[in-house]
């Protein structure tokens, strides 16, 4: 973000003080920042802390004749790469659907062409209630993008989407649209949804892997410029953009599929592979000759094998999907598989197939708790994560 200067509108909102640390964070980043505060605002933070993190003066009406003279809010709304709106209220939000110009933060909003980026948090019921699901529609036509509030407890004791996105979350979606290339040069391997095990010729041994959080993390490396192999199990997806896809369909061809993949910077196994296959009968198993007998027989650790391999991979990261005593499990797997870091999920509540997740990632550091999120949400952290590291 080095040369690159935002204007923050912090709204009036409780996660209004979530601001000053994503302020410090832009900075650190590189980026000159103009803060910009609302009345509502100004009752949750002060102008004082945001113009001593900017280390540039705060600006919070239309009417001073000082802010005028140094530079006009015409001149202001234009000077920068990218307006920032966080929090955004309900009724900033509204108003600035609907096209009003009643305070400083409204019409800096109506009076530029610069992108404008908007970071909802309110409660739950005000962000659901159709007006501002018609008023964030409104402003997605218009060309605003929206950073999606995630899911979680609120300050007002709710349970919902409508919280703020954590801070690395804010700082990967204005990463994201600065295109910073992070990974560029970097060859990614990702691994995504199920196998299939075949029992005979018609029928096989599935699980329950959507591969939406993998086709994720795959578009999330390629979006920071990695060059991405995705080796994707039987799902009916979209390849992401600039991905390079590859099917397969049992844990076998994975395997095979990742080791012509190979060499890679990073790999990140995200599918479900079955541990066992089945010794597949040559023709169709018929009905009436007694009860068919299964001999399973146990597939390759892809993720295991690749930490051992000559061409190991500098970043291997593992997911792991558990069902109670998460985080004891997931770190005694981490240890066992021989990978850096391990994203576990708890999927005893409904993850396969829906669009969000809990996960916590474990690194030889400790775990933490990314909270529960959308997969493309927690897909851009985990990418800015690696690429920070890498
Ligand atoms: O042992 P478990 O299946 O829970 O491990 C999950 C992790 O190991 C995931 O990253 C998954 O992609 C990987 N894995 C693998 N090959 C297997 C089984 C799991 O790469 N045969």
């Amino acid at each position: 973000m080095h040369g690159k200067t935002i204007l923050l509108i912090v709204g009036g909102g409780i996660a209004a003080y979530k601001a000053l640390d994503l302020l410090r964070e832009l900075r650190r980043a590189g980026a000159r920042v103009l803060p910009v505060l609302t009345e509502g605002g100004s009752r949750f933070v002060t102008p004082l802390s945001l113009s001593a993190l900017a280390e540039a003066p705060v600006r919070t009406s239309l009417w001073t004749l000082e802010d005028e003279a140094t530079m006009g809010h015409i001149a202001l709304s234009r000077a920068a790469d990218l307006i920032l709106v966080c929090p955004a209220t309900a009724d900033l939000m509204a108003r600035a659907a609907a096209g009003l110009a009643d305070d400083l933060a409204t019409t800096l909003l109506l009076a530029t062409d610069t992108p404008v980026m908007m970071a909802p948090a309110m409660n739950v019921r005000m962000w659901e209630h159709a007006a501002t699901r018609a008023n964030a529609a409104t402003l997605v036509a218009r060309g605003v993008t929206i950073v999606p509030p995630e899911v979680g407890a609120m300050a007002c004791g709710e349970t919902g989407p409508g919280r703020l996105p954590e801070l690395p979350a804010l700082m990967a979606a204005v990463a994201a649209h600065f295109g910073e290339k992070k990974l560029a040069g970097r060859h990614a391997i990702v691994t995504a949804g199920p196998t299939h095990e075949a029992i005979d010729p018609v029928r096989y041994i599935a699980n329950r892997s959507s591969g939406k959080q993998g086709f994720a993390v795959a578009g999330a490396l390629a979006a920071l410029g990695a060059r991405v192999s995705l080796i994707a199990g039987p799902v009916t997806l979209a390849t992401p953009a600039g991905v390079e896809r590859i099917d397969v369909e049992s844990a076998r061809d994975m395997a095979a599929a990742v080791e012509a993949a190979l060499p890679a910077d990073i790999a990140v196994m995200v599918a479900a592979v079955a541990d066992w296959r089945v010794e597949a009968a040559a023709t169709k198993i018929k009905k009436g000759s007694g009860m068919p007998v299964l001999r399973l027989e146990e597939n390759p650790d892809i993720l295991a094998g690749l930490a051992q391999h000559p061409l190991r991979p500098g970043r291997l990261i593992g997911f792991a999907a558990e069902t109670g005593d998460l985080l004891a499990k997931a770190a005694a797997k981490r240890v066992a598989k021989g990978c850096d870091w391990l994203v576990a999920n708890d999927v005893s509540d409904g993850v396969f197939g829906s669009e969000d997740n809990h996960v916590h990632l474990l690194t030889g550091a400790g775990s933490e708790d990314w909270g529960k999120a959308s997969k493309a949400a927690i897909a851009r952290r985990l990418a800015m994560r690696i690429a920070d590291d890498i």
